[in-house]
Order: C-alpha cells, then sequence, then structure tokens
C-alpha cells in the first residue's frame, strides 16, 4: 500500500537530514515492493523567502492530507530581525496548532556505545530510558495577548492553558506510563503560577483513573536538577510547553548529544508530525556535520506511530545501534582526538543496514 508524507525540510542543517531521511524511508518503501509518495513543502525561512510566508497555505493542506509528516528544522540568523508573526518559528508553531499535534513525545534514551559521550559519569547514565511528555500546542507559546505595550515600555506574553487541554495531554501521559514501568512525574511551577496548580490538580483527577501509575509532582526548577542527578529513576515526565522545551534540551546531555534525540508529536486524529528536537544549527549549517540520527530515530516513530510498520521501526533503532556499537561518531559525538565521519557517511551506512535487516 502507498503511503503519502509530506517532507518540510525547512532551514539550516533541516535540510541536509531531512534529504538523508527521505533516503531511508525509501528503503523502508522499497523493502516492502512499495513506491511511497514523499512530496516536499515549504516551511519556515526558506518558505518566507520563497512565498512571503513562515507556513504557506499549501504547506499546510500537504500535511493534513498526508499519513504523517516528517520536518527537520527551521530558523537562523538570517531572519531574526523579524517580527514575531513573520520568523520562521511561526511557521513551525503554526503547523503544531493547525495539525492539533498537543502531545510531544520526546524519548530519552541512553546508548551503551555512548556513554562517554556525555559529560556525565557513565555509571549515572547508563539505563536511562525515560519519555518527555511535552505539551505542544498551548501555554505560553500560543496564549493571548502576546504583544508589546505602551510604546514598546511594556509586554505581555499570556500562559493560557483550559483544563481540557492539560486533561488530555496528561492522559496521554498516563497510558504511556500505563505500558511501561507505571511511573509519572508531573512537572511544574506550582509554588508560584496558578495555571500550575490547575495542571496538578487536573494530574490528581485523571489519576484516579490510574491506580497502577504511581504519581510524583516536582517543580520545575527541582526537575532540572533531577533529571541530571538521577535519570534512571524517571520513567515518564509530563509537563507544560515551555518547561518541556527547556527540559528536553537538558536531557539532551544525558544521552551525549541533542543530535540524538527524536521526537513525535500526536494529537487525536490526523497526520502525527515527526522532528528531531534540535534546531537548524546555523553553526554547522552545510558543512556536512550534522548528525542525521536524531531525525532518523524520529523516522522509526512515524513508523511505529503513524505508519503502522513496528518492524521497519525496529529495523531503523537497530540500525542506529549497530553504527554506534561499531564506533561511527559524527563531530558532536566524537571525543576530543576521535575520528568523525560526515553526515552522509553514517546516513549510508545507516540505510545499508536497515536495507539488509528488512531485505
Ligand atoms: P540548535 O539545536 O540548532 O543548536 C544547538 C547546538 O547543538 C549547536 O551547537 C548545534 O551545532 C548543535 N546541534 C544541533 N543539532 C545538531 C545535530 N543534528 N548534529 C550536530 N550538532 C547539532 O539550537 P539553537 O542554536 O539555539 O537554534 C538555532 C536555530 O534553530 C534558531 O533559529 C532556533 O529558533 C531554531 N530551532 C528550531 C527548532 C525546530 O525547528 N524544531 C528547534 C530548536 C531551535
Ligand atoms: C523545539 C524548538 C521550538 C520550540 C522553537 C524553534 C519554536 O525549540 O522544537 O524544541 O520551542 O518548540
Ligand atoms: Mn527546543
Amino acid at each position: 500500500m502507498t503511503k503519502n508524507i509530506a517532507i518540510l525540510p525547512g532551514d539550516g542543517i533541516g535540510r541536509e537530514v531531512t534529504a538523508e531521511a527521505v533516503k531511508l524511508i525509501q528503503v523502508v518503501a522499497a523493502s516492502r515492493g512499495e513506491t511511497w509518495n514523499l512530496e516536499e513543502g515549504l516551511i519556515g525561512g526558506s518558505a518566507l523567502d520563497a512565498t512571503g510566508s513562515p507556513l504557506p497555505e499549501e504547506t499546510v493542506r500537504l500535511c493534513r492530507a498526508a499519513d504523517a509528516v516528517l520536518l527537520g528544522a527551521v530558523g537562523g540568523p538570517k531572519w531574526d530581525h523579524l517580527p514575531g508573526d513573520k520568523r520562521p518559528e511561526a511557521g513551525l508553531l503554526g503547523i503544531r496548532k493547525a495539525l492539533e499535534v498537543y502531545a510531544n513525545l520526546r524519548p530519552i534514551r541512553t546508548w551503551p556505545g555512548l556513554l562517554l559521550a556525555s559529560p556525565l559519569k557513565p555509571e549515572l547514565v547508563e539505563g536511562v530510558d525515560f519519555i518527555i511528555v511535552r505539551e505542544l500546542t498551548g501555554g505560553l507559546y500560543f496564549g493571548q495577548p502576546k504583544a508589546r505595550l505602551d510604546g514598546g515600555e511594556a509586554v505581555v506574553d499570556t500562559l493560557h492553558y483550559t483544563r481540557a487541554e492539560i486533561r488530555r495531554v496528561v492522559k496521554v501521559a498516563f497510558e504511556l506510563a500505563k505500558g511501561r514501568q507505571g511511573r509519572l512525574t508531573s512537572v511544574d511551577k506550582a509554588n508560584v503560577l496558578e495555571s500550575s496548580r490547575v495542571w496538578r490538580e487536573v494530574v490528581e483527577e485523571v489519576a484516579s483513573e490510574y491506580p497502577g501509575v504511581l504519581v510524583e509532582h516536582l517543580l520545575v526548577d527541582n526537575a532540572a536538577m533531577q533529571i541530571i542527578t538521577r535519570p534512571k529513576t524517571f520513567d515518564v515526565i509530563v509537563t507544560e510547553n515551555m518547561f518541556g522545551d527547556i527540559l528536553s534540551d537538558e536531557a539532551a546531555v544525558i544521552t551525549g548529544s541533542i543530535g540524538m534525540l527524536p521526537s513525535a508529536s500526536l494529537g487525536e486524529a490526523g497526520p502525527g508530525l515527526y522532528e528531531p528536537v534540535h534546531g537548524s544549527a546555523p553553526d554547522i549549517a552545510g558543512q556536512g556535520l550534522a548528525n542525521p540520527l536524531a531525525t532518523f530515530l524520529s523516522v522509526a516513530l512515524m513508523m511505529r506511530h503513524s505508519l503502522h510498520l513496528p518492524e521497519a521501526a525496529d529495523a531503523i533503532e537497530q540500525a542506529v545501534h549497530g553504527v554506534i556499537e561499531r564506533g561511527v561518531r559524527t563531530r558532536d559525538l566524537a571525543r576530543s582526538g576521535e575520528a568523525f565521519v560526515k553526515t552522509a557517511d553514517v546516513s549510508a551506512m545507516v540505510c545499508e543496514d536497515v536495507k539488509r535487516r528488512l531485505g
């Protein structure tokens, strides 16, 4: 059966890693004797340059009609002077909102071959396996008003949530915890923010439906510390949009590089959106230095959650595991003096391995 996958390369290394991911997706399709329809759409700075909008209507239509969407990354210094609604990032927020993908799953795991790539002690990070469930379509990112006031002398961003918005993402987290180790950590700032006090109330309400799940509440400042001091003790972490953004980059340090963190953004219906957690990395863009594995692991999540091809997801994850075990490193993972390979090299090795596994 054919699949329709929208590919949104975006900007900077987003373009480099999605180009490799397209090859990987084609390997999977070919292994099934199928030709899938992979169509590219414009988003971010490159969409701004081409059309004047960071999210052209056509891109939204393409994504809505797809079985799944793969996005690289958006943004870059060229567009940093633009007003908020014209920035590349507005395109990213816009597509998340248009697809209503409110639950952003960010799995954090360590790879045995990469324990020394983390600045943390190997015994601390060995065996880490948790998942951050970040609320993705509400909170400070979207609340109105969001504006400069009094001729620019004052400013407001609004942290707005409905109980329904909190409940639906919290439920996703409980369901995940139920299928894993049965432990849920909810992260908030309930000692200061009213929104967090309501968040905590909703978590407690939903908890009564999941007697088998053990719930812990952590304040976000403490959570930032605990994630680094006792990463192995977490199973599922659920939190609002901005806290989840910050904590996931912090958690990347455990795995060795932000270039290893995939994500899946899911809603009630419609296509899932798959993207690496990292950005467009202007400092290394265009040099073939980007680690494509976060995007490859996002493709694995797409195979599992949207395309219902768990064997393809396993094959990709095993191939990533394989190249790491063989000592293959992009520059972000190499220790000082250690040899590293380019984006296309590691990509070719993973693609070859996936082909063999599915062939
Ligand atoms: P970034 O994630 O782009 O880069 C942070 C650091 O990590 C840089 O040193 C970069 O070289 C490195 N890095 C990131 N991904 C890598 C990879 N795959 N391989 C090797 N090294 C990698 O974050 P930033 O520098 O704060 O942001 C740059 C731009 O990206 C900004 O415009 C920002 O808005 C945007 N951004 C976009 C997304 C997205 O599209 N999802 C996410 C984060 C940031
Ligand atoms: C991410 C990014 C985005 C976010 C930015 C670029 C809008 O940091 O996907 O983590 O904050 O959600
Ligand atoms: Mn981020």
